[in-house]
């Protein structure tokens, strides 16, 4: 299969086919994710909480981004892969949002980078995209602004929350924005903002009628543990398995049973007794 670009995506929407996205931030996880033909994969600054333990994704730095999408993209040369911009990388200003956002295509060969926020960051879409880069927004629940929308709550649940989530999701698309990821509102709301706009629209925690599916990596592994939020479902319990095997490890060593002579390297054949008179001499000799 060639690699996707923006136009297959946009394809896949017309020929009425679902996307699927998953974020991953390290080599092992991003190997996995290509090998099982996932379409797009987001180096989310959510890789804060997910690998680096903060509360939020406020923390986050433009290097620690930059460092994981080029981890993943070694790990994932096939796949569309989507870099997201840290708080504080685009929100000061315009010059600062288009320097930022081309770091990540130069250093990480990303295919897209994301940026939360509807009509207030009209201006970067723009400036980002007459540069010539691909840009997703991101609109509803957006973890940068968590402290504004009272924590990770649900958004666009009333009639006039709903409906400014339109307004955002329009001006976006007018700026020049190719895919929109809308996350944590109603079913109903994501499929009025897809029945609205021309460009894919992606969901996390907003219901099937979407273009595609987003899921955190580590929520899908069963890796993260902090809080489970409503539209997680969990495919594996690796955090089970890995604390299993540490176990047992620690078992092991400790009733001696492991490393045995399978896993330990063999001396070159007659240099061990060579090495014990060596040794045997230089003791007396003392
Ligand atoms: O950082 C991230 O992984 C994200 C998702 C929560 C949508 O932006």
């Amino acid at each position: 299969m060639p690699k996707l670009n923006i136009q297959g995506l946009h394809d896949m929407k017309l020929k009425g086919e679902t996307a699927v996205w998953v974020t991953a931030y390290d080599y092992p996880t991003a190997q996995c994710a290509e090998a099982a033909g996932v379409d797009m994969i987001l180096v989310g600054d959510s890789l804060g909480m997910c690998v680096y333990g903060y509360e939020s994704t406020i923390p986050v730095s433009m290097e620690q981004c930059l460092m994981h999408c080029e981890a993943v993209r070694r790990a994932a040369p096939n796949t569309f892969l989507v870099g997201d911009m840290p708080f504080l990388s685009y929100q000061v200003s315009i010059p600062d949002a288009v320097l930022n956002s081309g770091r990540f295509f130069k250093t990480a060969a990303v295919d897209a980078i994301k940026l939360e926020g509807g009509r207030r960051v009209v201006p970067q879409v723009r400036a980002i995209t007459d540069a010539g880069m691909v840009v997703f927004g991101h609109i509803g629940l957006t973890p940068q602004s968590s402290g504004q929308l009272g924590g990770f709550k649900a958004q666009g649940r009333t009639a006039g929350a709903a409906y400014a989530l339109i307004e955002d999701a329009v001006a976006l698309e007018e700026a020049g924005i190719l895919a929109l990821l809308v996350e944590a509102v109603p079913p109903e709301v994501c499929g009025q903002i897809r029945s609205t706009l021309s460009i894919p629209v992606y969901s996390i925690g907003a219901g099937a009628d979407a273009d595609g599916q987003l899921m955190i990596g580590s929520d899908v592994l069963g890796v993260f543990q902090a809080f489970t939020p409503k539209f997680v479902k969990r495919f594996a319990d690796i955090s089970g398995t890995a604390t299993g095997a540490f176990k047992a490890y620690g078992e092991e060593v400790r009733r001696g049973v492991f490393p045995t002579a399978d896993h330990a390297y063999t001396m070159v054949a007659g240099e061990e007794e060579k090495f014990l008179a060596l040794l045997k001499r230089e003791r007396e000799g003392r």
